[in-house]
């Protein structure tokens, strides 16, 4: 029984991949853990530290972005834009759906500037267009609870993903996947079907380190993760699921049964990211690095403050089990 449940969960996990090509990424704020906003030099540093990361074999590649807009700017292409062509670093760009109509437009706007501005060197590099990230998150009592900021509702929701439909028709953007970031936890949420609906893909965001009401341990992590991933392939309409933020706290509180630390960091990216990598999914990790400076709690980066291109890795990211058939 429980075998074959296990094989229907994997012949699930399959169908939503079969379409995927594999991208593999980390995930970019628009500021540092200071508020100041990251200019070109700095998307460009990362994206470069990423392409060189030790044991990943120059396959960190493809960048998600959470806003078109410059931080502290109303609609200024953000920066990341020519960084990304500079590094030919592939993009999920990010639309914030949580500030109102009014910033939105920005967000519209900049997305515009961006195609006519920067042309082919620009949309060839676009693999999807997330509208929105965690907003139906932010507005459970979970989250109300825990102070997790505004959210949107799902009519606002499928407004944005309308509205960016049409501000990419007769672009070179038309025909990009537009897709919507979620936890998988609102996408199993019935009341979110609407949302579901308008999508081409979902990116769901799990952290088994967060999911407190349930045993999760680190030696239950990979089976945790697998389960919301299977979760949101049932509720999602046979469109695909890419994983657009997971990871493992290196530093942080002890969350129900889930210690952080470099060891089980570890053990997550080899049970989880080699997995989903072995398996060709859209894969965005959170994070590379979670501060420059400081020491942020929890700390999910690969690589501590620091120089990003001087500091070691936290831990080993090689996939031993996929390369060992290699050596
Ligand atoms: C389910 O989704 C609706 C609409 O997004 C939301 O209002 C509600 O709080 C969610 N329920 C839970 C238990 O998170
Ligand atoms: C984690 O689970 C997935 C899906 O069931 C599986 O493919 C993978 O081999 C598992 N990893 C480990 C280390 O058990």
């Amino acid at each position: 029984m429980r075998l074959l449940s296990s094989l229907l969960a994997s012949a699930a996990v399959l169908t939503s991949v079969e379409a995927q090509n594999g991208y593999k990424g980390f995930n970019y704020g628009a500021f540092f853990n200071n508020q100041v906003p990251k200019k070109q030099v700095d998307f460009e540093y990362e994206f470069r530290a990423a392409r060189q990361l030790p044991g990943t074999n120059g396959q960190f590649t493809s960048a998600r972005l959470y806003s078109m807009v410059q931080w502290q700017t109303q609609n200024t292409v953000i920066e990341a834009i020519q960084a990304a062509i500079n590094t030919q670093t592939t993009l999920l760009l990010g639309m914030w759906a949580s500030s109102g109509q009014e910033a939105f437009n920005g967000e519209i706007s900049a997305l515009k500037t961006a195609i006519q501005q920067y042309g082919k060197a620009f949309t060839d590099l676009v693999v999807g267009i997330s509208v929105g990230s965690e907003d139906l998150y932010r507005i459970t009592p979970t989250s109300i609870q825990n102070g997790g900021g505004p959210g949107a509702q799902p009519a606002e929701l499928l407004n944005y993903i309308r509205q960016t439909r049409d501000a990419v028709r007769g672009t070179a953007l038309e025909g990009k996947p537009i897709g919507h970031v979620d936890t998988w936890t609102a996408f199993v949420n019935g009341s979110n079907a609407a949302v579901i609906s308008e999508l081409d893909f979902l990116g769901m965001d799990g952290y088994p380190y967060f999911q407190t009401t349930m045993a999760n341990s680190i030696e239950n992590a990979n089976r945790t993760f697998y389960d919301s991933l299977d979760a949101t392939v049932r509720a999602a309409q046979g469109k695909p699921v890419w994983v657009t933020e997971t990871g493992w706290p290196v530093i942080g509180a002890q969350q129900n049964q889930a210690v952080a630390s470099a060891e089980n960091a570890r053990i997550y990216w080899e049970d989880v990211s080699c997995s989903l990598m072995a398996k060709g999914v859209n894969f965005y990790y959170y994070m590379l690095q979670e501060a420059q400076y400081g020491n942020p709690s929890p700390d999910f980066g690969v690589k501590g403050p620091g120089d990003l291109m001087q500091v070691p890795n936290r831990f080993d990211l090689s996939c031993v089990r996929q390369s060992f058939f290699l050596v």
